[in-house]
């Protein structure tokens, strides 16, 4: 189970102070897919980024089964954060930057090269292995980034918008590799503003100006509302 427990962040400088998370709680269970979704500028990625301990919080803790991940490495072999901005190495090509990153999370070279081919077929972007990074498209690059992060079989998936980009078929088996992943106890959670990533989530947070405006379980949600856009309409009017 992985908590989020008070989150606050502001961002400082000389002439301004933006505070881009405010005291926000959140559970995640195992096997399960948390959809964060909110408007532009939410803060839906700066919590992404102290989930995945590149960013420090200003205030509060985040704890993967009991433990205090902002204070301890423990985290970084059990979580995967997948975002364009993270990037990959231009120069390199997707099976050395795959490899370089299974290397660094110590999985024998048979092992990776394995899981290489096995998540470059799954995405099919096998024709593309060996070929430089920077060359490729953008869906391509995407599907790299994606297959990188799932080398060492995380237990808690971070996706910051994984299927903008992608066309129709990739979406697809991002989608897909979601509900595998998540039906294997996967921790996975989600930021999206596409409507069809959030139909796969168990449970629906909406953060605005930096405060979690709404929490539920998905089912509850298409229960009460017709659709995702009258809850937003909802809480643009709380
Ligand atoms: N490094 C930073 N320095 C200063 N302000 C920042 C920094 N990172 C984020 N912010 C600000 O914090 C707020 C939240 O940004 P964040 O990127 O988390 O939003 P988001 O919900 O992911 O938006 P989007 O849907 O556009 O991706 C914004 O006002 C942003 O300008
Ligand atoms: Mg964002």
């Amino acid at each position: 189970m992985l908590v989020i427990d008070q989150i606050s962040k502001s961002f400082s400088n000389k002439k301004s102070h933006k505070l881009a998370l405010d005291h926000v709680n959140l559970t995640i269970n195992y096997g399960e897919v948390l959809g964060l979704i909110g408007p532009n500028g939410a803060g839906k990625s700066t919590l992404l980024r102290i989930i995945a301990s590149i960013l420090s919080p200003s205030e509060g803790s985040i704890y993967f089964e009991g433990k205090d991940v902002t204070t301890s490495d423990l985290i970084k072999s059990k979580i995967s954060y997948i975002s364009v901005e993270t990037g990959l190495y231009e120069q390199m090509t997707p099976y050395e930057c795959m490899f370089f990153f299974g290397m660094l999370h110590e999985i024998n070279k048979r092992e990776i090269h394995k899981k290489i081919e096995f998540l470059a077929q799954k995405f099919k972007f096998e024709e593309f292995l060996h070929q430089k990074i920077k060359v490729l498209s953008t869906g391509t690059r995407q599907k790299v980034l994606i297959a990188k992060g799932l080398i060492h079989e995380p237990k808690i998936l971070i996706l910051d918008e994984p299927t903008n980009g992608l066309d129709i078929l990739a979406a697809y088996f991002v989608r897909e590799t979601i509900s595998t992943l998540k039906s294997l106890g996967t921790s996975i959670i989600i930021s999206t503003h596409i409507i069809t990533d959030i139909e796969l989530c168990d449970q629906i947070a909406v953060l605005n100006k930096g405060k979690l405006v709404y929490n539920n379980k998905f089912s509850e949600i298409k229960g009460k509302y017709s659709s995702i856009e009258q809850l937003f309409l909802e809480i643009d009017s709380f």
